[in-house]
């Protein structure tokens, strides 16, 4: 008889990643092949790239993943996959490997949208990780990743509210912008954080955009306030307006400094008023972005304030990885669902439509 393991496929962007999941809480296995370095010298994803590497490591990944776990095909409940929403050519890779597998092997198989997957990060434990109390609902869930910034609702399992969502830009998006404005090089969140770290001087003020009272979030104008702001700061150094020469550190610290609050202020503002005005059982936190350090840390400080428990994955699971599809992909299956051998990308693909 199986087990209640999924074998869980990602595929949607610049990672490839197959894990092994049971219950959609403990992993057994959890391979991620990163494609940053890849990537790194144009500056952002090139889609057909991004294609190609993971038809290259996504056979040496699945034989990492399935040696790391010890497991065998009879122990395997179902084939989870990210179904979307992603680029189309990546997307491809993983469900055509997922769909092989499940024929092949003779097993159920399960599309996952990915943002549900940046959600159900909260529940994973790693392997020997003592365990903690999962999320409860109602929940607040803020996902904040590369192509997505939103927040939602889950009265239960499986059941999303959409509250609000970027009218334009994704904040890891601006992160990534921002960091090739600075000179910091691909991905712009990682670097970002690591140059604020050395900022003396904390009063650089870059916009916040409120949008109302509403849920929503913008991030485009902030966008263009960083370029504006930098473009002095080189005039002010005496710099040529091309960033052939960078800026100095103190000031591209400072500035990088001012960024990530004003992106950290908006995201953390909105979660807490959504978690108070709702009655929140406890905010979940997800998607790329969700591993900066100070977006966790002033989270934590003002869930803990609301007496609501504040649930983040460690940073390697706010980022792509297979886990989380093995978690939202195991309530899948339990619910029923089932993916016919016929499943296709889905390039875009909002969390609360199904
Ligand atoms: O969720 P993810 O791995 O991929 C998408 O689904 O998009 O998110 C990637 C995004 C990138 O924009 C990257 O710059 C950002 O997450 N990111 C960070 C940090 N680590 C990754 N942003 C801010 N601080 C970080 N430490
Ligand atoms: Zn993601």
């Amino acid at each position: 008889m199986s087990l209640p393991l999924v074998l869980a496929i990602e595929s949607s962007c610049d990672e490839t990643g197959i894990a092994v999941v049971e219950s959609g809480r403990r992993i057994h296995a959890n391979v991620v092949a990163s494609q940053v370095a890849l990537h790194a010298p144009a500056g952002g994803i090139v889609p057909e790239v991004a294609a190609r590497a993971h038809l290259r490591w996504i056979l040496p990944v699945l034989d990492e993943a399935w040696t790391a776990a010890g497991v065998g095909w009879g122990d395997i409940a179902a084939i989870t996959v990210t179904e979307g929403p992603g680029l189309a050519g990546s997307l491809l890779v993983g469900i055509n490997v997922a769909k092989t597998l499940a024929w092949i092997r003779r097993k159920p198989l399960v599309g996952v949208n990915h943002l549900e997957g940046h959600v159900y990060a909260a529940w994973l434990l790693d392997p020997g990780a003592a365990e903690v109390e999962p999320p409860r609902f109602p929940a607040v869930a803020l996902v904040v990743s590369g192509g997505h910034t939103f927040l939602a609702e889950m009265r239960d399992h499986l059941d999303y509210r959409l509250l609000g969502e970027t009218v334009d830009d994704a904040a890891g998006e601006a992160f990534d912008k921002v960091g090739r404005l600075l000179g910091l090089g691909y991905p712009g969140g990682p670097a970002i954080q690591r140059a604020a770290e050395g900022a003396i001087r904390h009063d650089a003020v870059f916009p916040r955009a409120w949008m109302g009272d509403s849920y929503d979030f913008s991030f485009s104008g902030l966008k263009t306030a960083a370029r504006r702001t930098v473009a002095s700061a080189r005039a002010d150094e005496g710099l040529a307006d091309e960033p052939a020469a960078p800026l100095s550190s103190a000031r591209t610290a400072e500035l990088a400094w001012g960024f990530q609050d004003s992106v950290v202020d908006v995201l953390v503002t909105k979660a807490i008023r959504a978690a108070r005005e709702l009655g929140a059982a406890s905010i979940v936190l997800g998607g790329g972005v969700a591993a900066n350090g100070p977006l966790r840390a002033r989270l934590a400080g003002e869930a803990a304030a609301l007496g609501v428990p504040l649930v983040v994955p460690r940073p390697g699971l706010c980022t792509d990885n297979g886990a989380m599809i093995g978690a939202a992909g195991w309530r899948r299956f339990q619910a029923g669902e089932r993916s016919s051998l016929d499943l296709e990308a889905r390039p875009s693909w909002p969390l609360a439509a199904r």
